[in-house]
């Protein structure tokens, strides 16, 4: 078992993947409750992440008597600052601050560089640098702007380093951390995401107790798996409430009710809300007053049900990891709001339920293998992500029942020729966009003139940039001809080449 002490950095989750990555099972405790988690969790080896604070004006530390303990600790950039000042080094504010990429040079050959090239590819972000370091260790590795960018006390297996091993531009970085757990803490790679499911299981029974928890399903994949595996755990002490807002994609409502009351016989109660929805969004034409809509909506209609579920403590969301650090700005700074996204921050205080998040550690790909762990098809796990709003956002201007049902039409005819191509898999995300605008086209020699329909598919790893997807364009001209032949109302498709930034994913 590895104790991740987490001082606050942006990536310290991204330590705890990679661990994960390797087989191995982690925690991640603050540094707050580092003492008490060294009790706790036993682990046989402990990695300090970044933060954003700094060593040298008295930032976050830990009793230094975990250096007595005997474990291997290794020290990622501020846990290597704080290292050399808790064991008798020095750290200074840089006047050279360090950021992005960087080469090392291995001056040392260490256990953790096992199998490394003499020079690397790193990655440095950080201020402060370490100007001298503490009795008994020496350098492995040095940058430019790092003369002690790794060292090491071999003999009591503590190693730091400057730079980020757990972020992907650092090219070798999973390898060091995998060095750190099996070369140095003699650990083995045999933890799966079954053993995660177990662990999750237990925590979630002592978080509850004999608790009623209420789940918010959506449809998609992050609740559905949410619900599943907290289902697996407390069984009919669960109750989820999917309010169906009619602005799903064409019979994805149906099938997730189908999957959660047949399939897994999960407690659920179905809101058919369409018509408060779609009345809703009568006459509106802007899309944050649109979302807005929605979002207020939908906590009403959720709220009213959750109300009935007598003695409901706990609301279970699928927050994962992205959201949370979204939500809290990843740069710690106020950011711009360019879309209001209503389902991340979730339900309004005076609910006062406390929540279950039994997914706020993983990433995207690790829901899907969990998900999958538990049961749910590929096809159901591999899903695109899909907006919160649904499809009033890929209706520009006002969003109506007879617009909704044209674009759920093209959008399946879509997305079906995606899927026999073969090609969903390689797609971020794919959709169709009804545009409020008239063309002329010519069909059986009459004229027509009717709606342009616009398709969309990015390739992206976490939605936050995104490139157009290139597709072969007898893929493209299938999609076109059907969807004018097959839906009533479109005669003419595009497709949107735009990447984002400048383009969002989303048109509205
Ligand atoms: P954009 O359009 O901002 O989208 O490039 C980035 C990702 O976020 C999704 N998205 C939303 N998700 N509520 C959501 O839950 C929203 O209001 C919303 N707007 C965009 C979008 O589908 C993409 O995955």
């Amino acid at each position: 078992k590895v104790l991740i002490i987490d001082f606050g950095s942006q990536v310290t989750q991204l330590i705890a993947r990679r661990v994960r990555e390797c087989g191995v099972y982690c925690e991640i405790h603050p540094f707050t409750k580092a003492a008490e988690a060294l009790k706790t969790v036993q682990p046989n080896a402990v990695i300090l992440s970044g933060s954003p604070h700094s060593v040298v004006e008295a930032g976050p530390t830990v009793d230094k008597a975990l250096f007595d303990m005997g474990l291997p600790v290794f020290g990622i950039c501020y846990g290597e600052q704080l290292m050399c000042d808790l064991l008798g080094g020095k750290v200074e504010s840089g006047h050279h601050r360090e950021f992005g990429r960087a080469e090392i040079e291995i001056t040392k050959s260490s256990p953790i560089f096992k199998g490394l090239d003499a020079k690397e590819t790193v990655w440095m972000s950080h201020g402060d640098r370490v100007t001298a370091i503490p009795e008994g260790f020496e350098v492995i590795a040095t940058s430019e702007g790092a003369p002690f960018a790794a060292i090491a006390n071999e003999d009591k297996r503590f190693y730091a380093v400057q730079f980020h091993p757990e972020v992907v531009h650092t090219k070798r970085g999973t390898d060091m951390i995998r060095n750190f757990l099996f070369e140095i803490a003699g650990l083995k790679g045999d933890w799966t995401m079954a053993a995660f499911r177990q662990e999750m299981i237990e925590k979630i029974r002592k978080q509850v107790g004999s608790g009623k928890v209420i789940c918010g399903l959506s449809g998609g994949v992050d609740s559905s798996v949410a619900a599943v595996l907290i289902h697996e755990a407390i069984g009919e002490q669960l109750t989820c409430v999917f309010v169906d807002t009619g602005l799903l994609r064409k019979n994805e409502g149906e099938q997730v009710v189908t999957l959660f009351r047949d399939h897994y016989n999960i407690p659920l109660i179905h809101v058919q809300a369409q018509d408060k929805f779609l009345g809703a969004l009568k006459g509106e034409f802007d899309p944050e007053k649109k979302r807005k809509t929605i979002g207020r909506l939908f906590i009403e209609v959720f709220d009213e049900e959750a109300a009935k579920i007598d003695g409901a403590e706990f609301l279970a969301q699928g927050t994962l990891y992205p959201d949370v650090v979204e939500s809290v700005s990843p740069h710690g700074g106020p950011s711009t709001v360019i879309k209001s996204h209503h389902n991340v921050g979730g339900l309004p205080d005076y609910m006062k339920l406390k929540l279950v998040e039994p997914l706020r550690e993983l990433f995207k790909d690790e829901v899907r293998a969990l998900g999958k762990e538990l049961g749910l098809t590929d096809a159901f796990v591999g899903r695109h992500p899909f907006p919160g709003p649904g499809l009033a956002i890929r209706i520009p201007g006002e969003v109506t029942p007879e617009k909704v049902k044209t674009l759920q039409d093209a959008d399946a005819i879509y997305l079906d020729e995606i899927r026999k191509a073969g090609l969903y898999d390689q797609i971020w995300q794919a959709f169709a966009v009804l545009l409020p605008v008239k063309t002329v086209g010519v069909m059986g020699d009459a004229r027509t003139y009717e709606d342009v329909l616009a398709l969309r598919a990015v390739t992206s790893s976490d939605g936050m940039t995104a490139d157009f997807y290139e597709f072969p364009w007898p893929v493209l001209g299938r999609c076109a001809t059907r969807i004018v032949n097959e839906v009533r109302g479109v005669n003419r498709v595009v497709y949107d080449v735009t990447s984002k930034p400048p383009g969002t994913i989303e048109w509205e």
